[in-house]
C-alpha cells in the first residue's frame, strides 16, 4: 500500500476547526427552528458532504431522515453545458416531502442547478440548499442558496470533507494548499 505523503507544512488553515464547529451549530439550530413541526429530509451529495453532514445532522434537533446521491461531472465540454451524471439516485421517492440539500461546495454551479432540477422534477413539498461553502467568485449558473457556512475565494481548498485526488477528507479543517504544493502528486 502507497502511503500517501501529507505535507501538512504546505497547507495554509484557512478556517479553522472551532470556526467550523460554531457554524455549523449555528446552521444546525437555524435548520431545526426553520423546520420545527415539519417533515424533514436531508440529502447530502456524496463524497465531499458527509463530514459536514455528520456534524450538520447532530446540531439538527428535530426529527429527520437522510439520504445520499452521488454524482460526477462529465469532460469540460459537457460540464460547462451543465450536463451532471448521476452515479447513485436516492433510495427513496421525495414526493410531498421537505428536502434540504447538503452540499461541501458550490463552485460553478452546475452540479447543483442540475440536482435542483431533477429533485423539483419530483415535487417535493419543498426543495432548499445548505452548503458549507461558497465559491461566488467561479459562479457560471445563478443557484439559490439557502444557507452558507462561509464564502471562500477563488482557491482550491481541501479538509473537512474536501479532497485533492481523494485524500486530505480528514483534515478537520479546511485548508488553502501553498504555492508548489500540486508539484508533486499526493503518491510517493
Ligand atoms: P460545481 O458544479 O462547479 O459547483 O462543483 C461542485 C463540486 O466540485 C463540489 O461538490 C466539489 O466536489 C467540487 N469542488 C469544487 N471546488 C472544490 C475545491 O476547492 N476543493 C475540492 N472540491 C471542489
Amino acid at each position: 500500500m502507497i502511503q500517501p505523503h501529507w505535507r501538512l507544512e504546505q497547507l495554509e488553515t484557512f478556517i479553522t476547526e472551532e470556526q467550523i464547529q460554531q457554524r455549523v451549530a449555528e446552521l444546525g439550530a437555524q435548520i431545526s427552528e426553520d423546520y420545527r413541526g415539519k417533515d424533514l429530509l436531508l440529502v447530502a451529495i456524496l463524497k465531499g458532504s458527509v463530514v459536514f453532514l455528520a456534524d450538520l445532522m447532530r446540531h439538527i434537533t428535530i426529527p429527520h431522515s437522510v439520504d445520499f446521491m452521488a454524482t460526477s461531472s462529465y469532460g469540460a465540454a459537457t460540464r460547462s453545458a451543465g450536463i451532471v451524471r448521476i452515479l447513485k439516485d436516492l433510495d427513496i421517492p421525495i414526493l410531498d416531502r421537505n428536502v434540504l440539500i447538503v452540499e461541501d461546495i458550490v463552485d460553478t454551479g452546475h452540479t447543483l442547478n442540475y440536482l435542483r432540477r431533477m429533485l423539483l422534477s419530483r415535487e417535493p413539498a419543498s426543495l432548499r440548499v445548505v452548503t458549507l461553502l461558497d465559491k461566488r467568485a467561479r459562479r457560471e449558473v445563478d443557484v439559490p442558496l439557502d444557507y452558507v457556512g462561509f464564502e471562500v475565494p477563488n482557491a482550491f481548498v481541501i479538509g473537512y470533507g474536501l479532497d485533492y485526488a481523494e485524500f486530505y477528507r480528514n483534515l478537520p479543517y479546511i485548508a488553502i494548499p501553498k504555492e508548489g504544493f500540486f508539484d508533486e502528486p499526493p503518491e510517493e
